[in-house]
């Protein structure tokens, strides 16, 4: 048996009885697997399980996803970050539903929808479909380039493609990739991996060479850009001020509070918010600093906090529930979480 045939029966007889129990294992339903490939592209398996079940209540096919608005989509994702995923997520829904509910069956055909790049083609197809194809993502990356020691520098997972498809079961492709997603996410770990316990170590050339943590080699990273913002939680009759952000940005579609880019001293501030629009502006006083960590920008934000008689066009008063019930993003939790302190807010009928 070759090198690479070891690697992948190791693999997944290590698989068979140490694979992860989670909500999306042990089905080969497009629309779950789909569903929850997109939402762990960018949020961690703890966090996802907990969306995903609330999704599936809420849209158990893709009938229910594609027929309902898109506000409810993306306050049942509120949390998770990276909205352009729900809202292509929604479009995807309504082809498919078009389509009679039939999922394209190709990785070619998977990536004609809107949303899904080769990763999240290749883990379908592989999963629902039995495909022969290899998911590269940032785990297989690193456990692969660890087996193969490879000391080529990587700038995606997909530059490791000769060496996923030398190992690739091809009558269990599915688990294939998801033992090797099992396997970097608990044992073969960035910082200071299992090797020890590592079903793969007697084949691993770096493990022979001593520094598993050398590998992947990867380019520099990239400096992310930082912005200041100042950030305004207005108290109107009737609520704080909120408004929604222009379709197709950062964040678009989402529920913000009304800011500025730098961070403005009181008589700066105050000029902004008539600036804004508002009438019969008054500060109260500022509010803590927060940060942001996007993936190519870093928010570094301050606030105050103030009083107007009118807002203008565009932005409305919401109370509590008005805010609860909007799709805000996770960048402005902490302002969030003190607006729904504000007087204004506090309407009767509210929990508190
Ligand atoms: N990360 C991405 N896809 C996954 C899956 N199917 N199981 C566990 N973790 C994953």
């Amino acid at each position: 048996m070759s090198d690479e045939a070891k690697l992948g029966e190791l693999l997944l007889y290590w698989y068979d009885s140490n694979a992860r129990t989670l909500p999306w294992r042990g089905t080969r339903d497009p629309y779950r697997v789909w569903l929850s490939e997109i939402m762990l592209q960018q949020t961690r398996t703890g966090a996802v399980e907990r969306y995903y079940l609330r999704f599936l209540e809420r849209f158990p096919d893709v009938f229910a996803l594609a027929e309902a608005p898109l506000d409810e989509v993306l306050k049942l994702w509120e949390g998770m970050g990276y909205y352009s995923r729900a809202r292509n997520l929604h479009a995807a829904a309504k082809r498919v539903a078009e389509a009679r509910g039939i999922f394209p069956d190709t990785v070619e055909g998977l990536q004609r929808l809107p949303g899904v790049g080769p990763y999240v083609a290749r883990a379908v197809a592989s999963i629902a479909y039995g495909l022969p194809v290899p998911a590269l993502d940032g785990n297989q990356m690193r456990v692969l380039s660890r087996c193969f020691a490879v000391e080529r520098v990587l700038k995606t997972p997909f530059d490791l493609e000769p060496e996923a498809l030398s190992c690739l079961d091809r009558e269990r492709p599915g688990d294939y990739n998801q033992a090797l997603m099992d396997l970097g996410a608990t044992v073969c770990t960035p910082k200071r991996p299992s090797c020890a316990e590592c079903p793969l170590s007697p084949a691993c050339r770096a493990f022979a060479l001593g520094e598993p943590e050398r590998y992947p080699r990867r380019p520099a990273p990239v400096v992310k850009r930082e912005e200041a913002r100042t950030v305004f939680l207005v108290e109107l009759p009737g609520g704080v001020a909120i408004r929604r952000r222009p379709e197709g940005g950062l964040l678009g579609g989402l529920y913000e509070f009304p800011s500025v880019e730098g961070h403005l001293d009181q008589a700066k501030a105050g000029a902004a918010l008539a600036e804004l629009g508002f009438t019969g502006a008054q500060l109260l006083g500022p509010l803590p600093p927060a940060k942001h960590v996007f993936t190519h920008l870093v928010w570094r934000m301050t606030g105050w906090r103030a009083r107007a008689e009118a807002a203008p066009e565009g932005t409305i008063a919401a109370d509590a529930g008005g805010l609860r019930k909007r799709a805000f993003p996770s960048a402005l939790r902490r302002y969030f979480e003190l607006a729904l302190e504000l007087p204004a807010c506090r309407t009767p009928g509210d929990e508190e």
